[in-house]
């Protein structure tokens, strides 16, 4: 798997999975949970290693047992979560303590790689007081990195500002419907790792004609080169899949390079 190498010196791999709807009652978002993570099993067993999950998911729990069940060493995976932006876990230095301290009982381990901010702070004290704990728990070595998601690039200065251990990526939307592609440039420009979720997202059925038109060329599929497309350019990838064969074939990116030609008929759809 390739991987990148984060501010911090530390690596991440260049492909993960999603797992927002894993463990839940006819796979949706908002589903029940229902302790199904076979689509987790399978993603592991096709190879991934990158896992996010978040709070927000109700499935860290599962995730965690899930990684601990499958008999891999815990130094071979790369587990992502992330803290809402609501009081109940951010509202005092406290809060933001417990939370993390959950997220690592859920998650069964002793270390997280990543731990995200789920979306923006707009108090600025809050964000200071997250920030400052999540910086305490790097110090203690159970978080490996930190960084945020859903920022924009404004919000992204303010923590550059107060940060004693900096922000090493930003996950944000990224697919033909939200591209991101100016704040992806800046990211890039500053030394924060962009992940894109829901990469495989909200593409047209128009897009998806242009994109396996594109994909012939090198023997792929339309999701293929569209995650190719990120990772070429320096941008962690998340797709998420209920269907085996959908895992699998997400994962084979690495045999192949798209032309100059073909990233700017994508990057332009
Ligand atoms: N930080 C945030 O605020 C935020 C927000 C949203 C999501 N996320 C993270 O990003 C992850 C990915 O985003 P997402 O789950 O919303 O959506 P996504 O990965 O963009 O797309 C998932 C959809 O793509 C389909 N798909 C996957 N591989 C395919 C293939 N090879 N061919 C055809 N269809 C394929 C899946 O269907 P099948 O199951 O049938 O394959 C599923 O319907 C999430 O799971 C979550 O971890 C983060």
């Amino acid at each position: 798997m390739q991987t990148i190498t984060l501010a911090n010196g530390l690596v991440i791999p260049a492909v993960g999975t999603g797992t927002n709807t894993y463990g839940k009652e006819g796979n949706q978002y908002n589903g029940e949970l229902n302790g199904d993570f076979s689509a987790l099993k399978s993603a592991i067993k096709a190879g991934y290693r990158l896992i996010d999950t978040a709070i927000s998911y109700r499935n860290e729990a599962g995730v965690g047992t899930t990684i601990l069940e499958s008999g891999i060493p815990r130094e071979k995976f790369y587990i992502i979560t992330k803290i809402p932006a609501e009081d109940a876990f951010i509202g005092s230095k406290e809060s933001v303590e417990k939370t993390v301290l959950k997220s690592l009982e859920n998650l069964k381990t002793d270390y997280i790689d990543l731990y995200l901010i789920h979306q923006p702070i707009e108090d600025e004290e809050k964000l200071k007081h997250t920030w400052e704990v999540l910086e305490s728990f790097v110090d203690k070595g159970q978080i490996k990195s930190i960084g945020v998601s859903n920022f924009t690039m404004e919000m992204l200065e303010t923590v550059h500002n107060f940060a004693r251990i900096q922000p090493v990526v930003n996950q944000i939307q990224s697919n033909p419907h939200t591209w991101n592609h100016e704040l992806i440039d800046y990211l890039l420009k500053t030394d924060v790792v962009p992940i894109a979720w829901g990469p495989l997202s909200k593409v047209t059925p128009e897009q998806i004609n242009k994109l396996n038109h594109i994909a012939e060329n090198y023997g792929k599929n339309w999701v293929q080169v569209l995650l190719r497309y990120q990772i070429q350019r320096g941008v962690v990838v998340i797709p998420k899949s209920h269907n085996e064969e959908h895992q699998i074939t997400n994962l084979k990116l690495f045999d192949f390079a798209l032309t100059k030609e073909d990233q700017f008929l994508i990057e332009s759809l």
